[in-house]
């Protein structure tokens, strides 16, 4: 296989969605079909007792939930498929929304019954400032849903994308008879008594009477019909350059726990969607069939995975180039050379060594502290990738050490945790009074914390939660900015100094945006996507 056929056969992609919409269950059939497992719960790991496990998954083994995620990987059809799985109960992190920063399309998975929920959306927010395809399948069409043209509706009113459908559903719930495929003029047949079971008809048209023969009932069968004469007159028209920029989405109708619609969805996807994409740098657009050389940045720092090395593992995404184990690559931050002599490849928790990769997919370092979030790793001449985002956390404490005397392992600590994106750190202002405060997107962050701080550095801290549940980075003139940091409470300075305010809710936001309306608020540290 050539350089650029390795290359354009890999896919990349996450999967965004709300808890309990079915992404775990999504993930398992397409690895089935891929072959990369061979039974059903293989995935579901977390429920079983074989895990691997350090002192601080403690918290993921007492509460069933994983805080660790992992990237999959099965072949099909020809493709390399890298699903990367974003943390979604209630180990949301900011993890999540840096995971998405490595990926080159997202799949957006709703329950049928539910439509877009909280998590989905704040995830899409993130696929959306990055501008890339997102495809959508609607789940759980066994059980009696939402009407689909609603469900459009709501797509578009509450994300702001529009939608085409490839296949549109004929009965839901007890109904539900299966899935015209628009493209293929396919029908596939759900069979209740046995889903997995797919009867598959090629029809001449949704006008077909094999339709009438395949499913005997029909009101059924017109009123299928008036929907799709429907969308075929209203909707919109399939364009994949609209596809490509992520301002179309298209859907795809399905059961995954029948494994209904997944192969279908899976096929079209891997047409439709992009291989490895091209990323902005220092030295201007990296692309990765023209730049050989290999490069790619660290989007995830993951802590302790194996107990007894005391590791970090850092996950990094090749963006150009081919990795070779034993490679010499330059670290660009810190300007020196290092040798990729160990790196691991995941498919769930096992590891295994890897011997080459190529642009598009994800591997695993050892890191022995080398490394931070959205640090550049090239070979040949350097530059770096532009800088990796922080997003607004929602919750927010401020932190003391607990023994005066500990207060350099705890800096360092705290340092740590800040460098692997577990936490962001904010100074307050007063020079006199400088209380330090930590913010994490999801709450189960405190805990890991607290956890980490007292068993890797022998910390006891104390935290005391605020009021707060957004931070906005603010930019404007220096004269408006200097008048603003005199009049506006609650402000901080991040990492980098930049400055940022934290406020209790939307309605304070709001009044702030009125007040100052030559400050931008933005929502991530990339100054992009502003309220
Ligand atoms: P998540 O990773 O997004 O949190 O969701 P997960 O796959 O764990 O699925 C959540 C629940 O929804 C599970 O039920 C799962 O079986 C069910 N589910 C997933 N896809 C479908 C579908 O297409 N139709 C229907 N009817 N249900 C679906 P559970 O009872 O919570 O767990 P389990 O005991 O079945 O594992």
């Amino acid at each position: 296989m050539t350089y650029t056929e390795a290359v354009q056969s890999r896919r990349t992609f996450a999967i965004i969605s709300h808890p309990d919409a079915g992404k775990t269950t999504l993930t398992e059939k397409l690895l089935l079909f891929g072959g990369a497992i061979r039974e059903a719960g293989s995935v579901k790991g977390k429920k079983t007792a074989k895990h691997a496990m350090s002192d601080w998954m403690d918290i993921e083994k007492q509460r069933g939930i994983s805080v660790t995620s992992s990237v999959l990987e099965f072949q099909y059809d020809g493709y390399h498929v890298n699903i990367l799985d974003t943390p979604g109960h209630e180990d949301f992190s900011e993890d999540t929304y840096r995971t998405l920063t490595a990926a080159d399309s997202a799949t957006m998975l709703i329950d049928a019954a539910k439509g877009v929920e909280a998590q989905t959306k704040k995830l899409f927010k993130v696929c959306k400032m990055r501008g890339i395809p997102i495809f959508t399948f609607m789940n759980k069409l066994d059980r009696q849903g939402r009407d689909p043209f609603e469900l459009m509706e709501e797509l578009e009113n509450l994300l702001g994308i529009r939608s085409y459908p490839m296949g549109w559903p004929i009965g839901m719930g007890q109904s539900f008879s299966g899935v015209y495929d628009r493209h293929e003029k396919r029908l596939e047949l759900y069979n209740p008594e046995n889903p997995k079971e797919i009867d598959v008809i090629q029809l001449e048209g949704p006008d077909d009477p094999k339709l009438d023969e395949a499913i005997n009932d029909p009101e059924l069968v017109a009123q299928f019909r008036e929907e799709l004469e429907l969308l075929d007159v209203a909707g919109d028209e399939f364009d994949l350059e609209l596809v490509a920029k992520g301002e179309l989405t298209p859907i795809f109708f399905g059961s995954a726990i029948s494994s209904f619609g997944v192969q279908t969805f899976l096929e079209h996807f891997l047409k439709l969607s992009p291989a490895p994409t091209p990323r902005e740098s220092s030295k201007g657009i990296i692309e990765p069939l023209t730049h050989k050389e290999f490069s790619g940045f660290i989007f995830k720092i993951q802590a302790n995975m194996n107990p007894a090395h005391r590791d970090r593992i850092a996950f990094l995404r090749i963006t150009s180039g081919k990795f070779e184990r034993g490679m010499a690559v330059k670290h660009v931050r810190i300007g020196k050379n290092i040798k990729l002599s160990q790196p691991t490849q995941f498919l769930a928790q096992n590891r295994s060594i890897i011997d080459e990769a190529y642009a598009g997919d994800i591997i695993g370092l050892f890191d022995p502290g080398n490394f931070r979030i959205g640090d550049t790793l090239v070979e040949g001449d350097s530059f770096e990738f532009a800088e990796m985002p922080h997003f607004s956390p929602e919750f927010f404490s401020a932190i003391t050490v607990k023994e005066a005397l500990k207060h350099k392992s705890f800096e360092k600590g705290l340092h740590q945790l800040t460098e692997e994106g577990a936490i962001q750190l904010f100074k307050t202002f007063n020079r006199f009074n400088e209380q330090q405060i930590v913010g994490v997107v999801g709450v189960l962050q405190f805990e890991v914390l607290e956890h980490r701080l007292k068993h890797e550095y022998h910390v006891d801290i104390q935290l005391e939660r605020l009021p707060f549940s957004l931070a906005r980075w603010a930019e404007g003139p220096a004269e408006a900015l200097e008048a603003f940091k005199k009049a506006q409470r609650n402000l901080v300075t991040d990492r980098d100094g930049r400055i940022v305010v934290l406020f209790e809710n939307d309605f304070q936001m709001r009044t702030a945006t009125e007040k100052y309306p030559d400050i931008t608020f933005y929502e991530n540290s990339f100054f992009r996507s502003t309220i």
